[in-house]
């Protein structure tokens, strides 16, 4: 296996695996730390951590395919997750979401040109209190209506690159929060 942490990835494991009582508990923050240090979750990365945490290929392969927050495939430098469930779509969602694709010139799924953004349609974010919602790596952005788009977009391009982590310091306004893990639909 080529793949391996950086010395720095490591002590982040063992300092994760100090706070859980047990590898299964961490497989989730450790799984988020390998993304940000890989860019996505491939094979190679999924057995690393398998390894790392001595627990079950299929485990770890199940835990990265369940939560929406994890990658499989390479992703632009920032992804930007649009909700269009039930509450986002009554307030415009999708509004939003055609005036994204429309902007980046990508539909959701995709990829820009440059590398910059990935833009998914996502399921619910738990913001629906204040939808339509989106998140740029650890950032939520709230009432996102189609006229913010710009706005946020230039907001995102300022956010860490390859930082699809929802979790640590939240960062600036527009209802800035860490974000629970997503469960793919
Ligand atoms: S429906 Fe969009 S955040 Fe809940």
């Amino acid at each position: 296996m080529a793949t391996a942490f950086s010395p720095q990835a490591e002590q982040k494991i063992q300092d994760i695996c100090r706070r859980y009582p047990n590898t299964q508990a961490a497989c989730l923050p450790v799984l988020h730390l390998a993304q940000d240090e890989f860019g996505f979750l491939s094979d190679d990365v999924l057995d690393l951590v398998a390894t790392r945490l001595s627990l079950p290929k299929s485990h770890v392969f199940g835990v990265a395919t369940f939560y929406t927050m994890y990658h499989r495939q390479p992703v632009g430098k920032r992804v930007l997750m649009m909700c269009t469930n039930v509450s986002c779509m009554l307030r415009g969602g999708y509004e939003t979401l055609h005036k994204l694709e429309q902007t980046l010139g990508v539909k959701a799924g995709g990829t820009t040109a440059d590398g910059e953004f990935t833009l998914i349609e996502e399921e619910c974010l738990a913001a629906c209190a204040d939808a339509p919602a989106m998140i740029c790596g650890r950032r939520y952005f709230l009432n996102l209506t189609p006229d913010k788009v710009d706005e946020a977009l230039a907001e995102c391009r300022k956010l860490p690159a390859h930082s699809h982590s929802p979790h640590g310091a939240p960062h600036g306004a527009a209802g800035a929060t860490s974000a629970p893990a997503q469960k793919k639909h």
